[in-house]
């Protein structure tokens, strides 16, 4: 019996890993106000365990001001509330590129908080990875993903598979535009044919994925979270690396956070905006991308772990907490904004 301990303690610990305890512990506590997951308080969050809580907020004595619906939740002293900030329970999200990679793993972490991801990518299955991820995720509360074909330089599918998630739950909350191309090839060498698709995925994909979920924020009056993904090569030429044109498209991305988030972060008097854009610009991180990248150009590995202070390359599950943070209201006062995580790359 004595030696059996020690491994139902370990199997206890492996169940407490399989919902965040921090998300638990928020849902059981009887004092806690749980607004809307990344919007404005009045909203209902729509899991069992939240929708008597829910119940506590009373939406009358929140502000008039559509402009103060982000300001600090109002709890009682000494309830420790940071975490519910980010719980995505009863929310929806999209995350473009999300069968494999960044995009995959950006989308796990949401799924982890709580919030209903719906990846949209251009193969007629996802990758076997998405898979593992998904039945992985069947236990947890709330949280869940799905998929589904979407080719994002196609605009007319792409806006209508954010319309049609929308419209099924009557919500879109927040967006990681994650899909992404890259081609190794020296500028004298490019053809317009191949500078034009580079552009269609990485700034048109991208422009038209943050303009349809923004159409849909609107039109349901949440005022939700889109992340676009750059890369720290929007600010810096790569050593190693002759990819001129996936470069300026993502300087063209880092530029178009601005330029959104600046024409949609007010909330309006009927209550229509408070959408927040930012970018996110990883260093160098191990995805299939860039293993092909590895297969291209022999000693690019040691050249680029060289070239950040870290002397390493990240794994994406190390940005899973950057886009829950970017699509929660953990980060409800930042717009227009450029996160950088590199590993001290671009700060040499
Ligand atoms: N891996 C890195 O080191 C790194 C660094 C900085 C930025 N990024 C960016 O992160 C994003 C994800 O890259 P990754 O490394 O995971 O690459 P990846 O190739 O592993 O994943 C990209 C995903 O985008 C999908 N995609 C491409 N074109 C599409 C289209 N037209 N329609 C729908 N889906 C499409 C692909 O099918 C794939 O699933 C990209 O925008 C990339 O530029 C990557």
């Amino acid at each position: 019996m004595a030696a059996l301990q020690p491994l139902v303690r370990r199997r206890l610990a492996q169940q407490a890993l399989r919902v965040p305890s921090n998300i638990r512990s928020l849902q059981t506590t009887d004092r806690l106000i749980v607004p809307h997951p990344a919007t404005s308080h009045g909203q209902v969050a729509s899991t069992q365990q939240t929708a008597n809580e829910v119940k506590k907020f009373d939406t009358a004595a929140a502000s008039q001001n559509p402009q103060d619906q982000h300001k600090p939740d109002s709890v009682e002293p000494g309830v420790n509330n940071t975490f519910n900030r980010f719980n995505l329970s009863g929310g929806t999200y999209i995350v473009t590129g999300g069968s494999q990679g960044l995009g995959l793993a950006m989308a796990e972490g949401l799924a982890e908080a709580g919030g209903r991801v719906h990846c949209l990518d251009r193969g007629p299955e996802p990758s076997e990875h998405f898979k593992v991820a998904a039945e992985r995720l069947l236990p947890y509360d709330g949280g869940r993903l799905f998929y589904h074909q979407v080719d994002i330089t196609d605009t007319g599918a792409l806006n209508d598979a954010i319309v049609k998630i929308s419209d099924e739950h009557k919500r879109l909350d927040g967006v990681i535009a994650a899909a992404g191309i890259q081609k190794i090839s020296p500028a004298i060498e490019y053809s317009v044919e191949d500078a034009k698709s580079m552009l269609d995925v990485n700034f048109t994909g991208v422009l038209m994925t943050a303009t349809a979920a923004a159409r849909q924020m609107m039109k349901y009056k949440c005022q939700g979270s889109i992340v676009l993904v750059a890369s720290m090569s929007g600010m810096i030429a790569n050593k190693g690396l002759i990819s001129p044109v996936y470069n300026a498209s993502k300087a063209a991305v880092i530029q178009l956070t601005r330029s959104l988030s600046m024409e949609w972060a007010k909330v309006r008097d009927d209550g229509i905006g408070g959408i927040r854009v930012n970018a996110l610009s990883p260093g160098h991180i191990v995805t299939p991308m860039v293993r092909k990248n590895f297969e291209e150009v022999e000693g690019l590995r040691a050249t680029w772990e060289a070239e950040n202070m870290m002397g390493r390359i990240s794994d994406p599950e190390e940005f899973k907490g950057a886009g829950l943070f970017l699509l929660s209201r953990a980060s409800s006062f930042m717009t227009g904004n450029n996160l950088v995580i590199d590993g001290g790359h671009t700060a040499w």
